[in-house]
């Protein structure tokens, strides 16, 4: 459990435990510690939802020097230095740069995101990604994906952002209060509601694709009183994360895990970076019926997926084998048709 020291604290109190209000409430505290005890419930259907009651307030530290930490080199996970803005905001990445005093490389903001990527930087060299990645890289998809392509996901049985959200809070009660990295973020959706919701220390919206950063920049710069403090945006690969081992308490990928190259190389960095007792969260399609239990079935359509570069679809015998795998413990899930929900915590 996080113990916070410093003297930027606030209390957050979720609606539900302020009536029926759907607004989150601030109160200046100094409690320096979080205890948290719930009670809640999840039910799975196509109106899923679920009641969150803490009964005690989630206490969230926003000092950007604790926050900063957390940044690490892409290519010897070492801690870098930040140079430039002394704040930790969407507006602090033009301007600022991250040192890496081990690799002696600088890693410069551009106005919408840090690009930490093992390449960033290099002048001559290209690379291309697996189709699933590079088909989200370009513009124009990027621009489609919140106007129209993220909601062709209720057909397959997806509630939605908000309700994702309600439903994934269960999940996140061990680690609230904490970092959160919206790995894979596409054009932000997901990091702009934790962000508002105040329950988060630091949000960091992480993707690989630019142009879908882009998108999420300009869609924050659009809302009022967003909270921009400790929200930033970041460029990276999510089979190479530029975050601290141990040194985040949830990573969420939504929608994202069957886009992946090497869903097992991703989630093996997710266990790097998450700190012990720390959760993973993460919604996808399912994959059941004869490909589950017909032996040869499995391993071909495997191949097949990977050697073409297409989604990686799972049954939720093997995202749990997955999660087992990679270091990570305590899978549950909860499922809507072909959609699935499910969390892993780093063992304590
Ligand atoms: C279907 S979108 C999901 C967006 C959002 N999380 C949501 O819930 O709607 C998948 C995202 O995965 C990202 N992605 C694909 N390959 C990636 C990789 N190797 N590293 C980081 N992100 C990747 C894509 O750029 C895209 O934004």
């Amino acid at each position: 459990m996080a113990t916070f020291t410093s003297t930027n604290i606030f209390s957050v109190y979720l609606p539900s435990q302020l009536g029926n209000s759907r607004r989150c409430f601030f109160k200046t505290s100094t409690i320096p510690i979080i205890n948290r005890k719930f009670a809640a419930k999840i039910r799975a259907s196509s109106t899923a939802f679920v009641e969150t009651k803490p009964t005690e307030p989630i206490v969230v530290d926003k000092e950007s020097s604790v926050n900063k930490k957390v940044l690490a080199c892409p290519i010897c996970f070492e801690p870098v230095t930040w140079i430039g803005d002394p704040c930790l905001s969407l507006e602090s990445a033009a301007g600022s740069s991250l040192q890496c005093n081990t690799c002696k490389k600088t890693y410069s903001g551009v106005q919408s995101h840090f690009d930490l990527t093992t390449a960033s930087g290099a002048k001559n060299y290209g690379e291309s990604m697996p189709f699933a990645t590079e088909l989200f890289r370009t513009p124009f998809v990027s621009f489609l994906y919140e106007r129209g392509w993220r909601q062709n996901f209720i057909w397959g049985g997806f509630p939605g952002p908000e309700k994702e959200f309600e439903l994934m809070k269960d999940y996140l009660k061990p680690a609230l209060g904490g970092n959160i990295i919206d790995a894979s973020c596409g054009s932000g959706m997901f990091s702009r509601i934790f962000a508002k919701s105040g329950l988060f220390s630091l949000v960091v919206a992480l993707d690989y694709s630019e142009n879908m950063l882009k998108q999420c920049y300009e869609f924050v710069k659009k809302e009022e009183n967003f909270p921009k403090e400790n929200y930033i945006l970041v460029r990276a690969d999510i089979s190479r994360l530029p975050f601290a081992s141990s040194s985040v308490d949830t990573v969420h990928a939504g929608a994202a895990i069957h886009c992946w190259p090497s869903p097992s190389t991703a989630v093996a960095e997710i266990s790097r970076v998450l700190r012990p007792g720390g959760v993973f969260v993460a919604t996808t399609y399912i994959l059941d019926g004869p490909f589950n239990f017909i032996p040869f079935l499995r391993p071909l359509r495997q191949n097949i997926m990977q050697i073409s570069g297409s989604f990686t679809f799972m049954s939720e015998n093997e995202l749990e084998d997955l999660c087992r795998a990679c270091g990570l413990v305590g899978f549950s899930c909860i499922r809507n048709r072909r959609f699935v929900m499910f969390t892993a915590t780093k063992p304590i």
